[in-house]
């Protein structure tokens, strides 16, 4: 707890002009300070800076707050980081509850600068004339840029290279032993842990250097070794790259997460600069909680081997209860035997990134990990496959997502998860319409066009938009087709987005169609993997055929047998009419 005085104290003392003056351009207009707003893109000026009041706001997003909320809307900093690093600028000493913390936090600090001197000197070495790190970086394609970048270092193989170079004194070889850069024998003798290595600093989110990976150059065992636990370095919370994907891109709306320092490295090089790797632990919660702290969405990858299919599975474990609404947990399992480095250097990185557009999401991979080493065809197998994927989704607190998972589920099974199964529309053509609460699975599937068939897949898995290459379906008239056409034109601006923000997107569209849209997202379709793949196309191919003569025909012979079972809306009426008045769907004008 941070006393509210300091707090005000820190507020007080903080120039805001000065502050926000180092990130944004800004120019003085009587009082105020106004410049182009950091939070959202825009040309002219609408970010004003109120110094008196220690207060901004955007007139063009509507953003505002003091320094604090700057510095963790900005640079994404928890709160009492922003207080911290605003402490720091005015030269303010933390409150501390006692003289303890006051040594323990001296010692923090004594510590950080000596891992800042050993990252220092590492990168050195790796100037020297015949390093043989350097070598092997060309060998392996990092560049110059890259390795500054990434403040990459070598530690010459000796005993004593670090502890020549930074230790010397007991006090300064007791914190390097602490530290973990030197191991102390039983004999009080101590050496450098690190020998002969390429040298990766781990840094925290203010890019203190807190530890490091080092690998061989070559084959040897360990190929990487990493610092001990620390005061400085607590491995289950940290994440590699993290500082270093925000120095590249502050508002960063999504990250990827890899297994290894090496696939960070190589995607930041050529371009992809929002990747990330747990520091060789399977991701826990506390890894997540952190990553969607920072973004609404998070993509793993995993090699496709057995050991990349148990990690998957892990993360999958610790991601249901994150899932919380708006965010997005996707998951993408790469050829066997490949990881992101060797594929981005083999594919390039386009391909590579249709890879990651196309990475499933939780709501899909929890049904295809639960698949995983199942038979599904004997009923036993079923009962495993479907339990494993119901314990999850219990576990889900995001209700909607949780409930349309379960639902699935159900449907599987053959059974509603709180009611009787609704009637199938088709059995009861003049039934009253089933009450709201019902699952509505069958009065649902019932009304499915080709159209909204493509919608659901779409919404499944977005990335299927850009993998159509026939011919875009013509607007008709219909709202599936609106439907479907609008959707296509939102995913070809970027399919990338969750779900959220498609329906997000909906705000300008006519209230009906959208309705649509929200009634498709509740839609079950249970369809997975591949037949996901193939009834999007099918539908595709059917509604575009034949200048869409063939979907026209399919839709007239919907609508009429719906007329026969319910009244139509006035927009479908219409519809109905224009159908069966030119079924071939000529452009009279045009005649
Ligand atoms: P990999 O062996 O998959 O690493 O381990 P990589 O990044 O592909 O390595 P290169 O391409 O051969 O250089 C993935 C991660 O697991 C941890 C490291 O964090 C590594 O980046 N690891 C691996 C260790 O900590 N120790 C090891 O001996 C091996
Ligand atoms: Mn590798």
């Amino acid at each position: 707890m941070i006393p509210q005085s300091f707090i005000d104290e820190v507020i007080a003392r903080t120039d805001l002009a000065q502050l926000v003056g180092e990130r944004v351009q800004l120019r003085r207009k009587g009082r105020d300070y106004w410049g182009c707003c950091p939070f959202h893109d825009e040309k002219t000026p609408s970010f004003k800076i109120d110094a008196n009041e220690h207060y901004y706001k955007c007139f063009g997003c509507q953003v505002a707050g003091n320094a604090i909320g700057f510095l963790m809307d900005l640079d994404r900093l928890s709160f009492p980081e922003a207080v911290e690093a605003l402490a720091t600028r005015a030269g303010m000493d933390m409150p501390k509850e006692g003289a303890e913390d006051h040594a323990a936090s001296q010692r923090l600090h004594d510590l950080r600068k000596l891992m800042a001197r050993s990252a220092a000197w590492y990168q050195g070495q790796l100037q020297e004339a015949g390093c043989p790190a350097v070598d092997y970086l060309r060998k392996r394609g990092v560049n110059r840029a890259t390795a500054e970048r990434f403040g990459l270092g070598y530690v010459p193989d000796a005993w004593d290279g670090i502890h020549r170079a930074v230790g010397g004194n007991e006090k300064l070889d007791a914190l390097l032993v602490e530290a973990g850069m030197l191991v102390r024998k039983e004999d009080g003798r101590i050496y450098d842990r690190f020998r002969g290595r390429l040298m990766f600093p781990i840094r925290n989110r203010q890019g203190h250097t807190i530890a490091f990976g080092g690998r061989v150059l070559g084959e040897g065992e360990p190929k990487y070794l990493n610092s001990p636990e620390s005061p400085l370095f607590h491995k289950s919370e940290e994440i590699y790259g993290l500082y270093e994907a925000l120095e590249a891109d502050r508002r960063l709306e999504r990250l990827l997460v890899v297994e290894g320092y090496m696939d960070v490295i190589a995607l930041a090089q050529c371009g992809i600069a929002w990747s990330v790797a747990t520091l060789g632990t399977a991701l826990t919660e506390q890894h997540l909680r952190k990553l969607f702290r920072i973004v609404p969405e998070v993509i793993f990858s995993f090699d496709g081997d057995r050991a990349g299919r148990a990690a998957a599975r892990k993360a999958l474990e610790a991601a249901a209860p994150q899932m919380k609404e708006g965010l997005q947990a996707r998951f993408l399992l790469l050829p066997a035997g490949e990881d992101p480095d060797t594929l981005v250097r083999k594919e390039g990185p386009e391909a590579f990134s249709k890879r990651v557009q196309g990475a499933l999401p939780f709501s899909e991979f929890i049904f295809e990990d639960a698949r995983e080493g199942i038979d599904t065809g004997s009923l036993e197998g079923r009962a495993q496959y479907l339990s494993r994927v119901e314990r999850l989704a219990r576990q889900v607190p995001n209700e909607m997502l949780s409930r349309l998972i379960l639902q699935q589920v159900a449907k599987a099974s053959g059974q509603s998860p709180a009611a009787p199964v609704a009637p199938v529309v088709e059995s009861t053509p003049s039934a009253a319409p089933a009450p709201r609460r019902t699952p509505a699975a069958g009065s649902r599937h019932a009304r499915c066009s080709l159209e909204l068939l493509a919608v659901r897949c779409l919404l499944r898995r977005p990335a299927l938009a850009s993998a159509w290459d026939g011919p875009a379906p013509a607007p008709d008239g219909g709202q599936d087709r609106q439907l479907l056409v609008q959707m296509l034109a939102w995913l070809e601006e970027d399919h990338t987005r969750p779900h959220a923000w498609l329906v997000g997107r909906a705000a300008g569209v006519s209230p009906s169609i959208k309705a649509l849209l929200h009634e498709q997202l509740e839609a079950d379709l249970l369809l997975q993997g591949e037949s996901l793949e193939a009834e999007f196309f099918g539908a595709m191919r059917r509604i575009t055929a034949a200048g869409g003569v063939a979907a026209r025909k399919s839709r007239l012979r919907y609508l009429k047998e719906e007329s026969r079972r319910r009244p139509l809306d006035s927009e479908e009426m219409k519809e109905l009419q224009e159908l069966i008045r030119n079924p071939e769907g000529l452009n009279r004008e045009a005649d």
